[in-house]
């Protein structure tokens, strides 16, 4: 199958990597890369836990494809914290205790920090409609509003 090469920049690192045009962002990342925090949950851009950036703005990374991010700079979950130091978000999740089994959370929390930095943070109402892209199976989503309003604050 025809292959390309692309260049981009993954959580502030220069990558360059040969794959079949047909390979998805999500799996890009997943596979090429090993960064398995993005989560493919139904590979058909449904249900956000494959959610990253891709030049700041939130991305169904499965539905994208690894050949369109020439000189894009994406950041997933494995790049959100500063060292040692958890992203605000990261931690409000902690400490509103925003999910169980965890599977939608590098989603979420994504998606999160786009909706923060677009601004769509007026309301719980707000946040629950910019981030209805997102599915939480465990039903955490008082806990995760509540998460992003706050760091928002
Ligand atoms: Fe991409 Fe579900 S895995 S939206």
């Amino acid at each position: 199958p025809p292959e390309s090469c692309v260049s981009l920049t993954v959580n502030g690192t220069r990558r360059t990597v040969t794959v079949d045009n047909r390979t998805s962002v999500l799996d890009l990342l997943r596979e090429h890369f090993g960064l398995t925090g993005s989560k493919k949950g139904c590979n058909a851009g449904a249900c956000g836990a494959c959610t990253v950036l891709v030049d700041g703005r939130r991305v169904n990374s499965c539905l994208t494809l690894a050949v369109r991010l020439e000189g894009a700079e994406v950041t997933t979950i494995e790049g959100l914290a500063d060292g040692d130091e958890l992203h605000p978000l990261q931690q409000a999740f902690i400490d509103e205790d925003a999910f169980q089994c965890g599977y939608c959370t590098p989603g979420q929390i994504m998606s999160g920090v786009g909706c923060i930095k677009e601004g769509h943070t007026g309301s719980p109402e707000e946040i629950r409609e910019w981030m209805s892209g997102n599915i939480c199976r465990c039903g955490c989503y008082v806990k995760i509003v509540r998460a992003v309003e706050q760091t928002a604050a």
